[in-house]
Parts: C-alpha cells; sequence; structure tokens
C-alpha cells in the first residue's frame, strides 16, 4: 500500500560502505527507504538495522545492477510503496584496474552497465517520482546524489574504464540539472579520492585506511545536500585525501 505522507528516498549498494551510512543517516531523518544490492541476506539485515534507526518502512530490492530489467523493477516497487521519490541516491560502482592497453572489453562492459547505464535507466525511470515530490514541496525540491569518483575529474594511470564511467556520470548529473533544475529537481555527483570501504581495500598496502576519507565524511556532506533548498545547485563535489595534491587519488 502507497503512503504518500512519507518523504522517501532510494539507495543503491546501501548493503554496504558509503551507501550504507548514507542509508542508516536516511532513516535516522524519517524517510521511507528503498535499498538496492545483490546479497539478499545482507539486505535483509540492513533493512531490519534501518527499521529500528527510524525507517517508517523500508523496501528491499535485491538485483544485479547489470540486468537491463532491474531498474524499471526498483522503481516500480518504489512507486507502489511510496508514490513519490525525494531522494535518490546512486551510488551503487564497481571497479577493475587495468591499463587501456590490456584492459578486457567484457570488463568494460561490465563497468559501464553498472556505473553508467544502470544509474541512467535509474534516473530516466525515477524522474516522475522526483517531479511529483518537488512539486508536494517546491521550497526544498527533490535530489539526485550520485557517488562519481576523483578518478572521473582527474586521470589515474590504471583506472581508465572506471574513471571514464565517473566521467560520465558526472555529465549525466550536470545534463540533468540543465534540464530539470529549473521545476525543482537537481542533482548533485560526488567525486571522492579513496574512501575507507571494501572497495579500496585492493590498495591498503600503500595507503593505509586511516590515510583515506571516512565514509562518515562522505555522509555529512549528503545530509548537507539535503537539507539545502531547491534554490541551490550543487552540480559537483570533490573530496581529495589531507596531504595529497588534489589530482594523486
Ligand atoms: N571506496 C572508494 O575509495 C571510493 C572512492 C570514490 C568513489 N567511490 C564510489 O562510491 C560508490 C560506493 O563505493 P563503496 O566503496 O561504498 O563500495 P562497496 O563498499 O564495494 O559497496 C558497494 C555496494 O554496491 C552494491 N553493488 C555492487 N555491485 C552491484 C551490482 N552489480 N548490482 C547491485 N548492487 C551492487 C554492493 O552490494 P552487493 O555486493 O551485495 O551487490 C554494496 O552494497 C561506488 O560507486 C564507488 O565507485 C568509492
Amino acid at each position: 500500500m502507497s503512503e504518500p505522507g512519507v518523504r522517501s528516498a532510494l539507495v543503491t549498494g546501501a548493503t554496504r560502505g558509503i551507501g550504507l551510512g548514507i542509508a542508516r543517516m536516511l532513516a535516522a531523518r524519517g524517510h521511507g527507504l528503498s535499498i538496492a544490492a545483490r546479497d539478499v541476506s545482507r539486505l535483509e539485515t540492513v533493512a531490519d538495522e534501518l527499521r529500528l534507526i527510524g525507517a517508517p518502512r523500508v523496501l528491499e530490492c535485491p538485483g544485479d545492477l547489470a540486468d537491463t530489467e532491474w531498474p524499471g523493477r526498483i522503481e516500480a516497487a518504489h512507486r507502489d510503496a511510496f508514490g513519490s521519490l525525494d531522494c535518490l541516491v546512486l551510488n551503487a560502482g564497481v571497479g577493475t584496474a587495468g591499463t587501456i592497453g590490456d584492459y578486457r572489453l567484457d570488463r568494460l562492459d561490465k563497468t559501464v552497465a553498472v556505473n553508467l547505464r544502470a544509474p541512467f535507466a535509474l534516473l530516466q525511470a525515477c524522474l516522475p517520482m522526483l517531479r511529483v515530490a518537488a512539486e508536494r514541496d517546491p521550497a526544498r525540491g527533490a535530489r539526485v546524489v550520485a557517488l562519481a569518483s576523483i578518478a572521473g575529474v582527474y586521470a589515474e594511470p590504471g583506472l581508465a574504464a572506471y574513471g571514464a564511467s565517473k566521467a560520465a556520470l558526472i555529465s549525466l548529473v550536470a545534463a540533468l540539472n540543465a534540464e530539470e533544475s529549473g521545476h525543482g529537481v537537481s542533482g548533485t555527483a560526488i567525486s571522492p579520492g579513496y574512501v575507507e570501504t571494501e572497495m579500496s581495500e585492493w590498495i591498503r598496502d600503500r595507503i593505509p585506511g586511516d590515510q583515506m576519507i571516512p565514509v562518515e565524511d562522505v555522509v555529512r556532506v549528503v545530509e548537507g545536500l539535503v537539507d539545502l533548498s531547491a534554490r541551490t545547485v550543487v552540480p559537483q563535489l570533490v573530496m581529495t585525501r589531507a596531504g595529497t595534491a588534489g589530482f594523486v587519488p
């Protein structure tokens, strides 16, 4: 049954790392939530935790973002439950390292499917719900937050496929702002350097966790964004690690 009065958010990749931190913050602020990831049992555990923290309703949306049917199914489930969408968090992403010369094209296809096609398809499907939320609350509007990466802003050797997919995501958010922000739907692409999560474990021998950006800092930035009025658009935020020269991720 639909719960039209409840502020709601949809978070992809909500079971670990940055997505989990954002989902916890939104639950504590009383948002109803749709949470998406592949691991069903982890989704159930996280959903229980989010209900305890304060989410009035949590929908579990298991599936692989690389499946082209999946974004439409998530959107339909969220619409049935909530009717509108105040905050869309395009967080789930994958990354594998490899130089251009050696990179396998089937890995490129998977990277682009998860990091670009799925966010594009989900954003497209969710636009009507985001517009409904913005019309209902014109002062606040509706927000899209996309987790890009500093690799999409500055080139890093060995991260061409990942970086290109994230640069495209930044561009997608810019286009969203050009098309929709005048009507209350705007987006921000957040581009952090290494964040201390499972995804960055592969480089922990060179960059210790305590020199990485804490998940909590990304969450604080997202919390600030969802509190902005609809009159302000923040197209892109770059978060660099202290002690680096910005373009070093
Ligand atoms: N960590 C960093 O250093 C860093 C830096 C800059 C940007 N980012 C970006 O920030 C975002 C979150 O990163 P993170 O470090 O929090 O990642 P993480 O710890 O690896 O968590 C990834 C989340 O996405 C889900 N996911 C992964 N592949 C999926 C797929 N194909 N379909 C559906 N769900 C999928 C995972 O759950 P399942 O495995 O159960 O599906 C998990 O919930 C990503 O877009 C990443 O590129 C990360």
